[in-house]
């Protein structure tokens, strides 16, 4: 079945609907899906839907656009989450230079601080790079982040930056951004990439690929993803859906 290994469900978007709309995955081919902490309240909001759904897992992490009130203690806290069986990685971190606030420094001390809290308490990262290319490659291999391991969330470099990183061992998140008319980038990447490093993801309620694209987005559109890189690998959906699963499942360290 479909795994969706990053969505935000706790979006106030789904405010109206969202139990009845987790209810339906199943049936619609759906499996599992990582519910991704952004902030202090979305990653309460994580803990709390991963803890109602048992289809549901959770990551605990702080955003680079959310880090400018950030503190040890709350580090601590995120912590304090991970011996939570439902909580599979530490994540989103990284860095944000499109919207380049708080200010850089701040955004790689909170990056670096989430970084080692991952290693210590063995999960893998969750990656958020946007027009950070540099500077995001430059951290991790200063922390040796090819031993903690983890997926580069919508993943939006070059074909160079994609073969640095799954050489390293990391995963690359694939959404709706394959389907958009802009997309010549990222359809090289998927196009060379192996299947066996590549993961969907939808980054609900954002992201949401054609023919919806303007709407908002859930795990039910991640087949329009499927069919796009199924076409441009010349493989099944089945296939698809099979091997990205399985990565998912490396990825998240599930049994
Ligand atoms: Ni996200």
């Amino acid at each position: 079945m479909i795994f969706d290994t990053h969505a935000h469900y706790e979006d106030e978007r789904f405010d109206e609907d969202r139990d009845e709309l987790l209810m339906s995955m199943k049936d619609k081919g759906i499996g599992r899906i990582v519910e991704v902490g952004a902030g202090i309240s979305s990653t309460k909001g994580a803990i709390e839907i991963a803890g109602k759904y048992d289809f549901v897992y959770a990551s605990v992490g702080v955003h680079p656009s959310e880090t400018a009130e950030l503190c040890d203690k709350d580090i601590e806290w995120l912590k304090s989450l991970t011996s939570n069986e439902k909580v599979v990685a530490v994540g989103e971190i990284g860095l944000d230079y499109y919207y380049d606030e708080p200010e850089r420094d701040i955004q790689k001390k909170w990056f670096e601080a989430q970084l080692e809290l991952a290693r210590e308490v063995k999960l893998p990262v969750i990656i958020h790079s946007r027009d950070a290319a540099e500077d995001t490659l430059r951290i991790m291999k200063a922390h040796h982040a090819e031993d903690i391991g983890g997926v580069i969330h919508c993943f939006s470099y070059s074909m160079e930056i994609a073969k640095i990183y799954t050489d390293m061992g990391f995963y690359l998140g694939i959404g709706g951004a394959l389907t958009f008319n802009n997309s010549k980038k990222l359809v090289k990447v998927v196009e060379n990439i192996p299947l066996e490093r590549l993961v969907l993801e939808t980054d609900a309620p954002y992201l949401t690929p054609v023919p919806n694209r303007g709407k908002r987005n859930s795990s039910l559109n991640l087949k329009y993803v499927v069919e796009k890189i199924a076409g441009l690998k010349g493989i099944s959906e089945e296939e698809v859906i099979r091997v990205t699963e399985e990565n998912a499942e490396k990825l998240y360290r599930m049994g």
